[in-house]
């Protein structure tokens, strides 16, 4: 199985979608094994965004993302990542269907409420969780329902 990292964002925060987020992927099965409510600064910013550097949207990525606290995640399961990126919808919310996150929560492609790694960009998600984790604030436990969810 694998892991992947997730992101509720500051306008998912500040909505108040924290909780209808992480319901969405308890619901579907996959596995919490970290959680952090925090604050990004600009030098983490950069980093994590660090391929968009230079386009024009990037100055303004940057200031939102850093302009009020977000909620870290790691989610794990069998085909993780693709699967929360499918959950998520497009990154434009005009282009997400109903019933995917940002297609419910979303209408602006600069607010659109959730961050998950990219499935398309090989190591993605490893990457990514080490830039907001450490080793120890990731927790090894047994889903007692696991036998239930997987074949
Ligand atoms: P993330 O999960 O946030 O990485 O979104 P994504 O992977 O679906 O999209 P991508 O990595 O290509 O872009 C990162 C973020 O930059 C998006 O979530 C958007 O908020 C923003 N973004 C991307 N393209 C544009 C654009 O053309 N204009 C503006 N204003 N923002 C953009
Ligand atoms: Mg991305």
């Amino acid at each position: 199985s694998e892991r992947t990292f997730v992101m509720v964002k500051p306008d998912g925060v500040q909505r108040g979608l924290i909780g209808e987020i992480v319901s969405r992927f308890e619901d579907r099965g996959l596995k919490l094994v970290g959680g952090k409510f925090m604050q990004i600064d600009e030098e983490l910013a950069h980093e994590h965004y660090g391929e968009h550097e230079g386009k024009p949207f990037f100055d303004g990525l940057v200031d939102f993302i850093t302009s009020g606290p977000v909620f870290a995640m790691v989610w794990e399961g069998q085909d993780a990542t693709r699967q929360v990126r499918r959950m998520m919808g497009e990154t434009d919310p005009a282009d997400s269907a109903p019933g995917t996150i940002r297609g419910d929560f979303g209408l602006d492609l600069g607010r659109n409420v959730i961050h998950g790694s990219d499935h398309a960009d090989e190591g993605a998600n490893e990457r990514e969780i080490d830039l907001f984790f450490d080793d120890a604030e990731l927790v090894d436990w047994d889903q007692i329902d696991a036998e239930w969810l997987y074949e």
